[in-house]
């Protein structure tokens, strides 16, 4: 495994973390969510990355599970609050209330004092940023949390965030959680240039695009079985913006590119996403021990100019870019 540093803070993640939306707690058993983790510590993952609302809060609690016996100090353990854990107007949002009692809630179900980031999970225009700012401040100082980030934040919202930072002495943001492959590049227009400029990193979120970038949905024929596209707990519907002809048959031209360069197609992937020094990490899902494997060997792996080229090449107009497209829910969901 290599490591890199979360953007200009001082704490190394590995560069493959491993995160458990969609399938801890609900589309694999215990025991395979438990052998994943294994897995990934096997393979040198130290960076886990959760949220409160994965699996209904039932995700923190089988990673909590899955890696109590592992020394704390030697993992990185992320997790995120925005959308509802329960019924209620304030059991979601970024409202001092929430991200209190939220980040309380997460710390008992990981089985831990403290997480390593803890990320809103988008921005929320019905609470004042200063006042989200100030909360994740507090948590910092109490011990609780030791870096903030954000996730599908907008470049202006960064921007925001960080000049009330300087302005009131709060923690910086450290990181950036956008969703980032080699289909979906909203980011590189508008939230990179600024992130790379104040020292915020990235953690990737879906770069095999959801086991697309695999090669195993084949276009016209039905998805292989046990595979996302098949999980009706929910996993069926988040894919299927990604299941269509002309997006397959394009994945399909990318397996030679892959061969060429003696990597799997979602090692390929993983690699792409890596290849952008803005990347502090790819955070890669896995229902099973063995992709775990495949995808951390992505790790260290670089992809020479030739081979990028020939990518866009195959993937010319298949591909979205427009940093409109980072977005949050108007009003709290
Ligand atoms: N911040 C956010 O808003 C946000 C949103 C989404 C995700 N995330 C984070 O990002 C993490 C990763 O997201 P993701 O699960 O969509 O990532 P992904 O790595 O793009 O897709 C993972 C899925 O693809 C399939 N897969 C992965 N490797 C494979 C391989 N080598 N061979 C065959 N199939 C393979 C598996 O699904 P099947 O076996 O079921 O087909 C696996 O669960 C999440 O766990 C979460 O931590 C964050």
């Amino acid at each position: 495994m290599e490591f890199r540093r979360l953007g200009r803070s001082g704490m190394k993640v590995s560069e493959i973390s491993y995160g458990n939306w969609l399938t801890h707690g609900s589309q694999v058993e215990a025991e395979q969510a438990t052998a994943c983790v294994r897995a990934a510590l096997e393979v040198g993952i130290t960076t886990f990355d959760t949220a409160d609302v994965y699996a209904g809060t039932k995700a923190e609690s089988v990673l909590g599970e899955a890696l109590k016996s592992t020394r704390r100090e030697s993992l990185e353990i992320f997790t995120k609050v925005y959308w509802p854990t329960g019924k209620g107007q304030n059991a979601r949002g970024l409202s001092r209330k929430h991200i209190i009692e939220s980040c309380n809630a997460s710390l008992r179900r990981l089985q831990t004092d403290y997480v390593d980031l803890y990320q809103a999970h988008r921005f929320d225009y019905e609470t004042p940023l200063e006042e989200t700012l100030k909360a994740f401040d507090d948590l910092v100082r109490a011990g609780k949390v030791h870096y903030v980030g954000v996730s599908e934040w907008k470049a202006s919202e960064i921007q925001a965030a960080l000049k009330i930072a300087d302005d009131m002495g709060f923690d910086r943001i450290v990181s950036s959680q956008p969703q980032y492959s080699m289909l979906w590049r909203v980011i590189e227009g508008e939230v990179i240039p600024l992130c790379e400029k104040e020292g915020i990193g990235q953690i990737v979120w879906s770069p095999i695009a959801q086991g697309v970038l695999t090669g195993k949905y084949l276009p016209g024929q039905a998805p292989p079985e046990g595979s996302r596209a098949t999980d009706v707990n929910g996993g069926d519907k988040m894919i299927a913006r990604w299941l269509r002809d002309d997006v397959l048959e394009r994945v399909q031209r990318l397996t030679p590119l892959a061969d060429e360069a003696g990597l799997s197609l979602a090692q390929l992937a993983v690699a792409w996403v890596l290849a952008n020094p803005n990347v502090s990490s790819a955070i890669v899902g896995a229902s099973r021990p063995e992709q775990v494997r495949d995808n951390a060997a992505a790790a260290g792996r670089k992809l020479d100019a030739d081979l990028l080229a020939k990518i866009d090449e195959v993937l010319d107009g298949v591909v979205t870019s427009d940093p409109a497209k980072t977005e949050s829910p108007a009003t709290r969901p």
